[in-house]
């Protein structure tokens, strides 16, 4: 009988030549565990989308109390469907004043789709901005505003008139123009292998988008939900951005995502031609009750008020001479090493010594800590002692 690895590499299909292929039998809190006894303390959160744990019991109580009443309806924007209506209206209040209107989606890629849609309606101009090295999504509207020339070359043609701009650069600033429709950053970069932004560029960013006329678009897909030590990685600098993407830790495990904008903006795709921005499964009422739990543990439990001194913590183990610098903001971090046969060696230590840990997209010599918030103090040594033998390993093969 062929094993269910065997079957995932015949029957699925595959992303890249050498998937991680670890097998996942039940996951719970900050731990994944394999269907041979295997456990694992997860560092990647699935992606920055765990930040509460898995299986959080409010979210699975949530989502039970859900599938007693109902699971898909109708389309999104028809029907008044409970779970939707309470997780935008309690979402707001956690949110500046202008952001009064979300539109939910399955996916942070569909957020993108949106925002750039409401955009370029609101403003009738067409030029996008967006950041070299940034991720926003694999669809191809998304894909165009990718900050890597290899991943667009391959899909050509994608969309028109769309400009890039250095990340963290002044100078590039001037790039946004009256014909802008939109800027898009994330809030830190994350694929770039996790890059924080100068307060001030954020800062300049926001006046130049002012002066021009230009929505300022924040992807916060990945920065989200307490990530980096604030509930949005934007309370950081001290602005605000006209649209706001949301998606990963936004479910508590469940699929969904979100632009969030103020009204005015929002309302330029209720018509010309009406029902021009449409979704089947967006907002899902299951995904939305997980999501109301999900951010009511986020802020009952306080965890946003423990990332910094945990990020402290990792930082303060993972000492190492291999070790070049460790890079990001709160829980949103990167371990910067030499090659990619260090990072590749060490996450497959890391692996079969009981800890997940990855890489970037845009950045393969450096390695992702982004655990769920919730991981413990003993986690957090542990996890790091087994990334400092893997490192004292040096670049043999394990
Ligand atoms: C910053 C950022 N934006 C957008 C996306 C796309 O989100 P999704 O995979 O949910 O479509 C990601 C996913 O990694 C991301 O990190």
């Amino acid at each position: 009988m062929l094993s269910n690895r065997q079957l995932f590499l015949a029957n699925t299909a595959q992303t890249s030549h050498s998937p991680r292929l670890i097998e996942i039998d039940r996951a719970e809190g900050v731990h994944l565990y394999g269907p041979n006894g295997e456990k694992y303390i997860d560092l990647v959160s699935g992606f920055a989308v765990s930040n509460i744990g898995h299986r959080h019991p409010r979210v699975l109580q949530a989502i039970t109390d859900q599938l007693d009443r109902f699971l898909h309806v109708t389309v999104y924007g028809e029907f008044v469907q409970a779970p939707q209506v309470a997780l935008a209206t309690h979402r707001l209040p956690v949110l500046p004043e202008r952001f009064d209107s979300v539109y939910f989606t399955n996916s942070g890629t569909e957020a993108t789709e949106g925002a750039m849609k409401i955009a370029k309606k609101f403003t009738r101009r067409r030029r996008i901005v967006a950041a070299e090295k940034a991720y926003h999504g694999s669809t191809q509207g998304a894909l165009s505003l990718i900050g890597n020339p290899e991943y667009r070359r391959a899909y050509a043609p994608l969309l028109p008139e769309i400009d890039f701009i250095r990340y963290n650069h002044h100078d590039d600033l001037e790039k946004i123009d009256t014909s802008t429709a939109a800027v898009i950053l994330e809030a830190v970069q994350g694929e770039a292998g996790i890059r924080v932004p100068d307060l001030s560029y954020m800062q300049a960013v926001r006046h130049r988008c002012d002066e021009t006329g230009t929505l300022l678009i924040f992807d916060e897909i990945q920065t989200g939900f307490g990530r980096t030590g604030r509930l949005f990685a934007f309370q950081h600098y001290g602005i605000e951005p006209d649209i706001l993407l949301l998606a990963k830790g936004m479910g508590g495990g469940m699929p969904i995502g979100a632009f969030v904008a103020n009204k005015t903006v929002m309302d330029v795709i209720k018509d010309n031609p009406m029902l021009g921005h449409i979704t089947t499964f967006g907002g899902h009422p299951v995904s939305c009750a997980a999501a109301l739990a999900s951010l009511n543990v986020i802020i009952d439990e306080h965890l946003v008020d423990d990332v910094e001194r945990k990020a402290q913590l990792f930082r303060q183990y993972l000492q190492h001479p291999a070790i070049r610098e460790i890079r990001g903001m709160g829980l949103m971090l990167c371990i910067q090493l030499e090659t990619f046969e260090q990072v590749a060696n060490v996450s497959k230590y890391c692996a079969d010594n009981g800890v997940i840990i990855d890489w970037f997209l845009h950045c393969a010599t450096a390695l992702r800590v982004s655990p769920p918030l919730v991981i413990s103090d003993d986690d957090i040594k542990n996890a790091c002692q087994v990334i400092l033998n893997a490192l004292d390993r040096g670049s043999d093969t394990p």
